[in-house]
């Protein structure tokens, strides 16, 4: 009685950036890095956290995979762990960063710390280290390589620019028609010696990487959950035409999908894109990932069940346009949810409306097919035969 209790509570967050680059890590196999849009996604939300955190005069002091969380229900990264943050001009704490992502002014402060060598005047670290990790960590993600050895090797100090230039020419598996060159050339402003010279996050958000609609990997519909789950493999295109039994479809997608979470709304395209395929918005990313879980690998109607992840702004971008007349869906009950920041998604919008599904160009299958066995489906030569579908729509023409 009269003991007064307090708690922090911290919104429940979903995989974190470690865990993606070593989803892709199966059997020894090298891994190979991360499809451009995950990889802008992800560069794009952390800048505007950065810029804010910048702008207000604190240093996060340490950036690293383990501290960038997905979170499923915003369908965005965020950085977490404020432990080393200090108030810029006022550095509080002798150590900072992490290994492998730790800036060179960072390092040295570290070693003369060690050393004892006290350190007068204006020495201490300023945001532009929290910029540096940021570079270190991009290029893991698009490389699909730990580079801890590699920042710590005598080449690295002497020219890391032709280090970056080598891991982006050696990465075969990015499609010749993909603009790599403006995230090269990002990351190579992150990763200048001096300090000074390092572009700032308000700078590098203007970069022209983010003017560019790339369209997520099915591998990362896979990995990144949303309150939207997209069932592949249902329904035959000659079911969409009978209205009886369209209907009898909706019905019988209804009562299944409700068992394992609370459905608000379900969508099965009549004409592209996404055509024949089951689009089902749960209450909460909860629900969706125990869907998700529950439905991969089972059969329906002697059909293996691919349950993907869909982003929800796509989501009710879509039902919007059918309930605009397009084609009939049913809406449960209306949705209060409100969507994400339009400019933020909007280029990914517009590819996504161009496509009659999202092309996954930019990695061989076989990552994919390493994702989805990990998420517990069963017959994986069947899903093959999906993903090369998937992969290679007819008339399948990026469009940029
Ligand atoms: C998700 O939604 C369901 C159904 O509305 C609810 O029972 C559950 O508590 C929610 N979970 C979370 C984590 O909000």
């Amino acid at each position: 009685m009269g003991v007064a209790t307090r708690c922090l509570l911290l919104e429940l967050l979903d995989v974190s950036v470690s865990d993606l680059l070593t989803s892709g890590t199966q059997g020894g196999r090298p891994q190979q890095g991360h499809s451009m849009w995950l990889v802008q996604h992800c560069a794009r939300d952390i800048l505007e956290a950065l810029a804010f955190l910048h702008r207000e005069g604190y240093v996060h002091a340490d950036l690293k995979p383990r501290n960038i969380l997905w979170s499923a229900d915003d369908e965005c990264f965020k950085l977490i762990d404020f432990g080393l943050s200090f108030k810029e001009g006022n550095q509080d704490v002798k150590y900072i960063q992490t290994d492998g992502y730790r800036a060179p002014e960072a390092e040295l402060q570290n070693s003369l710390a060690q050393a004892g060598v006290e350190v007068e005047g204006d020495s201490g670290c300023t945001s532009a280290v929290d910029m540096w990790g940021l570079g270190i960590i991009l290029l893991e993600m698009f490389s699909g390589m730990k580079l801890k050895e590699t920042v710590r090797s005598q080449k690295w100090k002497e020219n890391s620019a032709s280090i970056v230039d080598h891991l982006f020419a050696s990465n075969s598996v990015v499609c010749p028609a993909i603009p790599v060159y403006h995230l090269r050339d990002l990351i190579k402003s992150m990763l200048l010696n001096n300090p000074k010279q390092r572009c700032s996050a308000e700078t590098a958000l203007l970069s022209p990487l983010f003017s560019i609609p790339f369209a997520p990997h099915i591998e990362d519909l896979v990995l990144l959950p949303t309150p939207v789950l997209r069932l592949l493999n249902l329904i035959d295109d000659s079911h969409l035409h009978n209205e009886e039994e369209y209907e009898e479809i909706l019905e019988d997608m209804k009562e299944e999908c409700q068992k394992y979470g609370s459905v608000v709304s379900l969508l099965i395209p009549k004409e592209n894109p996404g055509k024949g395929q089951v689009f089902v918005e749960y209450a909460n990313s909860s629900d969706s990932k125990e869907a998700q879980r529950l439905l991969t690998g089972r059969t329906f109607d002697g059909k293996l069940v691919v349950a993907t992840f869909y982003p929800l702004s796509a989501y009710k971008r879509d039902m919007k346009s059918y309930s605009d007349g397009l084609t009939s869906s049913r809406s449960m009950s209306p949705s209060s949810r409100s969507s994400p920041p339009a400019a933020q998604i909007n280029g990914v919008l517009q590819w996504l409306s161009e496509s009659p599904d999202l092309y996954p160009i930019e990695r061989p299958w076989c990552c994919l097919k390493a994702a989805i066995h990990k998420s517990h489906a069963t017959n994986v030569k069947n899903l093959e035969q999906i993903c090369q579908e998937v992969r290679n729509p007819p008339n399948s023409v990026p469009s940029w």
